[in-house]
């Protein structure tokens, strides 16, 4: 559907925010989901780009994206007033869960993937994790929410020096009522050794998996992931990210070459 921009700004840095008018795609969003967005029409952007959905309220779709190339660098030259296509909302979303705390693990623009949750989930706990302070994201939102934020980078310019993971012992060293169920999102290699310490811990949860993407709808097998497969004589089987996805089961996920 069509869908006018209301408002595009540059948060700091490469990151920026937009706001689609977008009642259908709206109603319909669940954390977690994705929409798959037409830029505009030139050749170029015939690719749709995928975009969590940082926020879906009163009929207003809102993306947190990073300028990292062509598409994502002219969608943050759109103006007020412009229309983009969008398709979705689109994939798998995250499952609330009545009997669990929240623990949010996610690096970078994932923190966005995950904002959803701090409504149908709130009194949380979120392990935000960037390579610095300047890609450090929805820190002040998620402690708005009422979440208990916990910060790491790489370069240690906010937080302790290091990666979001190694937040997780401290947790673990003191459990609270509720057992936690962790909700993940970033890059493959933080999701890949999150995946496998969560297997280590036998701690429940889902992770969403940011694959490249083509058609965004299942139909043509470019975003495949492996996922465990008993059945299969390699133990795994090829998923497609878009539709049965992007979010997994963490014990889904084939730890390994994926
Ligand atoms: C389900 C899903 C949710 C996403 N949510 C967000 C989000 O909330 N905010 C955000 O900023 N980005 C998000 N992404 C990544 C976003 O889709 C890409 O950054 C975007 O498509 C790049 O388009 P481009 O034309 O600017 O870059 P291109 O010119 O196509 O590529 C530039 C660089 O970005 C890399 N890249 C392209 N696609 C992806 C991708 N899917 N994941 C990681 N790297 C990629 C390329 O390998 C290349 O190095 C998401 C991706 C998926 C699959
Ligand atoms: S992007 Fe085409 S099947 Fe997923």
């Amino acid at each position: 559907m069509k869908a006018e921009i209301l408002e595009n700004v540059n948060l700091k840095g490469d990151y920026f925010q937009v706001r689609f008018a977008a009642p259908e795609v709206a109603a319909e969003a669940k954390p977690g989901h994705f929409v798959h967005v037409r830029i505009d029409e030139r050749r170029d952007f015939m690719l749709r780009r995928p975009f969590s959905i940082r926020d879906a309220q009163e009929g207003v779709v809102t993306l947190l994206y990073k300028v990292v190339g062509k598409g994502s660098a002219a969608l943050s030259k759109l103006e007020k007033g412009t229309c983009c296509d969008l398709l979705g909302p689109q994939g798998r979303s995250f499952t609330p869960q009545k009997d669990h705390r929240a623990l949010i693990i996610v690096g970078g623009y994932g923190a966005a993937a995950t904002w959803q949750l701090t409504r149908s989930m709130p009194g949380g706990v979120v392990l935000l994790g960037a390579r610095s302070a300047d890609d450090l994201l929805l820190a002040d939102e998620y402690k708005a929410a009422g979440y208990d934020v916990r910060i790491a980078t790489n370069d240690g310019s906010v937080g302790k020096k290091g990666f979001v993971t190694e937040l997780i012992p401290e947790l673990l060293a003191a459990p609270g009522e509720k057992p936690f169920f962790v909700y993940g999102c970033g890059p493959k290699p933080m999701l890949m050794a999150l995946a496998a310490l969560m297997r280590k811990e036998k701690m429940a949860g889902e992770l969403s998996l940011d694959e490249i993407m083509c058609c965004g709808v299942g139909s043509c097998f470019g975003c495949v992931v492996k996922v465990n497969d008993e059945n299969s004589p390699d133990k795994f089987r090829y998923a497609r990210s878009c539709k049965e996805g992007p979010v997994f089961p963490a014990e889904e996920i084939y730890i390994g070459e994926m």
